[in-house]
């Protein structure tokens, strides 16, 4: 065994994205925070832990409607500066940001130019815990610039250049270097296991 030290119960989980959660308030204006705890959980649904008391969760919670937006390195002071300011103390936190953003074409919520991946939700669904919603997205589309985009569509994580999160020490890391392809690199051990498990193994 490698030495392995107890760091007790810390959230070692890496990488967290970046998130940028925007939607509108009462009064049409743009509400925006910083999220890590997110995660896609099904094909078309996406989960947030947002704390109810935030502007932005209680914009979502009267629109029924959210877009959410990945950080990229061009834009890591725009990002930060959303989950630093609370639209609660700070009645125009969105102008001050320096980004702009248009209403959703599907969604009740707004698109911020500046971020070159944005999914459209529509509020799905919201668990209440203690401290923490789970607030349950289903995304109606995603938007993404096409200087991201590969041949073939796809959204290529090297022109993304999204940021990552360390819950650790609380760094941004810029994601984008590919180390090998999913349900391949491991083929050999996979394919070994399955002729083992037939009883055709040496
Ligand atoms: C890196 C980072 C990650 C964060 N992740 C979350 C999160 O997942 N959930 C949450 O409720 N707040 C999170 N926050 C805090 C909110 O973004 C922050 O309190 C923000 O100011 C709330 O803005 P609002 O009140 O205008 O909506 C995060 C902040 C930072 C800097």
């Amino acid at each position: 065994m490698n030495a392995k030290k107890d760091l007790g119960p810390v959230p070692a989980v890496f990488p967290m994205p970046v998130l940028v959660v925007a939607a509108f308030d009462a009064k049409g204006t743009v509400q925006l925070l910083n999220a890590a705890w997110g995660q896609i959980c099904d094909t078309d649904k996406i989960a947030l832990f947002l704390d109810p008391d935030h502007a932005t969760t209680k914009a979502i919670l009267g629109t029924k409607a959210f877009t959410v937006a990945l950080a990229d390195r061009a834009h890591m002071a725009e990002a930060d500066y959303a989950g630093i300011v609370s639209g609660n103390a700070v009645a125009d936190k969105f102008a001050r940001s320096g980004l702009h953003a248009a209403k959703s074409a599907r969604v009740n919520a707004p698109v911020i130019d500046e971020f070159p991946v944005t999914m459209e939700c529509e509020l799905a669904e919201v668990v209440e815990s203690k401290t923490l919603y789970a607030v349950v997205g289903t995304i109606v589309n995603t938007l993404a610039d096409e200087r991201v985009l590969d041949e073939k569509g796809k959204v290529d994580p090297a022109r993304l250049d999204a940021l990552a999160f360390d819950q650790f020490r609380h760094g941004y890391y810029a994601t984008g270097e590919k180390a090998g392809q999913a349900w391949n690199a491991g083929g050999v051990l996979a394919r070994a296991a399955q002729a083992a498990a037939k009883g055709g193994a040496q």
